[in-house]
């Protein structure tokens, strides 16, 4: 053979060996045959950031734009009538997102307070608004009103430089008043000109640009994947962009998409099905009980406690699921202390309980039948139980655990172990120390670490 067929045979097995790596398909076969990178599953915690224009009127919730103009509901005409000048319109709001407190790095210290490991960043709500400069919402993004700053680019440059954190980008497909996508709408979604000029270029530019970890689609609903072209965009999403090895997507495709394709399921908003599920998925809850844009008429009730978000996060690790817990952060640019309290304390809770959350799978069993509100995880050959209400009495009884000699029962965040007691049958009976008060290593679920079990 000439040197020039050797060098020409080992260019062509080259390429056969870059081209090894498996290709995805257009279609849902292939791409939900793609394993989900693994990262994701052991984190557990993530935090949602919903911040746009809503975040100027700041009333109700961040759907104030089509309540207002599209259902005409009187509460939010009431409160345009009363409090602007009478031909206001929504784009005016845009010039009052200051963001003049805006602080990347002082934001990427209290998301990284929490413990979480990834944040999803709002690039654009259903109100169309960019928080990027972008070509593909001329003049309607924070580079050109407003703030006129880099929003989503300041945020993940101060994550990825000083935490752990994975960035990951929000992004919603539908806008309520783009005339293109309406008359999309109007033409049976048999013409995709807004998806082909607006969806895929920005989602393009924010990959390019920001190398997110996470894509989390919303607004999908009103039309199939197919109109979004979500198969093709997930192919080159797998195959040929920067992010192709590491990057996770949720199932917010289209109408068909949703709980049944894409990454993991998110299914609807504040899914919690209290049982394990096949599939990896996400409870993307908020804080606030009522609205995911920071709003100015909440009262403290109307904000989830502690001990709600750690039962509901709980519940969730335990049936296979990870929480994407959402703030809305002002329109001057802060996060207000209360949701800076609330992720202060996931973060002091988890530093004694992660051991039981972080990295752990499903258990056979996911609640007890004889103690209420006790959750397990399971991470090796340890079985954790966790449990959302302190044991009153001087034993603390659980079904599921079925114990053999050697088994080891110990309380995260407190010095040496437990002893325990067979129950007749299958379960045990775990005996409960006199701790002081102020010997407690937690509030709110405290963590049993059971290790030697012979069900594990
Ligand atoms: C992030 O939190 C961890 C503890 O969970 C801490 O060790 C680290 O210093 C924090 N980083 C920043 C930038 O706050
Ligand atoms: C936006 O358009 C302007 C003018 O055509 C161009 O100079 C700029 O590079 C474009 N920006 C992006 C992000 O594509
Ligand atoms: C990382 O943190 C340092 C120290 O607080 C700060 O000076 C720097 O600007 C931060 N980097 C980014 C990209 O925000
Ligand atoms: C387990 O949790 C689910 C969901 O909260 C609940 O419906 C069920 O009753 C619980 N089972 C027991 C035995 O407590």
């Amino acid at each position: 053979m000439s040197l020039q067929g050797i060098l020409l045979s080992c260019y062509v097995l080259l390429v056969t060996v870059v081209n090894c790596k498996a290709r995805y398909e257009p279609n849902w076969e292939s791409i939900d045959s793609r394993p989900l990178p693994d990262w994701y599953d052991k984190a557990k915690l993530g935090i949602f950031i919903n911040w746009g224009i809503y975040t100027v009127p700041s009333f109700h919730n961040e759907w104030f734009w089509y309540r207002w103009k599209g259902t005409h509901d009187p509460d939010y005409v009431e409160f345009m009538k009363n409090n602007y000048r009478p031909d206001f319109t929504y784009p005016d709001f845009a010039a009052d997102l200051t963001a003049e407190f805006f602080d990347p790095n002082e934001w990427a210290r209290i998301l990284n307070s929490s413990g979480a490991e990834y944040i999803v960043h709002s690039s654009k709500h259903h109100e169309g608004f960019g928080m990027w400069p972008t070509n593909t919402s001329f003049n309607w993004n924070s580079m050109t009103v407003g703030p006129k700053k880099d929003l989503i680019g300041e945020l993940a440059a101060a994550i990825k430089a000083n935490t752990s954190i994975h960035y990951g980008i929000y992004h919603s497909l539908f806008e309520w008043f783009n005339p293109i996508y309406l008359q999309d709408e109007a033409n049976g979604y048999k013409t995709q000109n807004y998806v082909d000029t607006k969806v895929i270029p920005a989602l393009h530019e924010l990959i390019n640009k920001y190398q997110p970890d996470i894509i989390w689609p919303d607004g999908d609903w009103e039309a199939t994947s197919t109109y979004w072209r979500a198969t093709e965009f997930l192919a080159w999403l797998y195959n040929d962009s920067p992010v192709g090895d590491t990057v996770v997507t949720n199932d917010r495709w289209g109408s068909d998409a949703r709980c049944h394709h894409g990454g993991f399921f998110t299914c609807e908003d504040r899914f919690q099905p209290g049982v394990l599920q096949k599939r990896k998925w996400e409870n993307a809850m908020t804080i606030d009980r009522a609205s995911w844009g920071f709003r100015r008429d909440a009262s403290l009730n109307g904000y989830l406690t502690t001990q709600d978000i750690i039962a509901t996060f709980v519940e969730t690790v335990s049936c296979g699921g990870n929480m994407l817990m959402n703030i809305g952060p002002t329109k001057e640019g802060t996060i207000t202390p209360l949701y800076e309290e609330r992720l202060g304390d996931m973060g002091s809770w988890l530093a004694v309980n992660g051991d039981g959350i972080k990295g752990t799978r499903p258990w056979t069993t996911q609640n007890d039948t004889l103690a209420s509100n006790v959750w397990y995880t399971k991470k090796s050959t340890t079985v954790y139980a966790i449990t959302l209400q302190w044991p009153t009495g001087l034993t603390f009884s659980l079904a599921a655990p079925m114990t053999q000699p050697g088994t080891t029962v110990e309380l995260l965040g407190y010095p040496g172990t437990f002893s325990w007691k067979a129950r007749a049958g299958k379960g045990i009976d775990i005996m409960i120390p006199d701790i002081p008060f102020n010997k407690m290593p937690c509030k709110w679920a405290w963590t049993f670490k059971i290790n030697g079990l012979a069900n594990v």
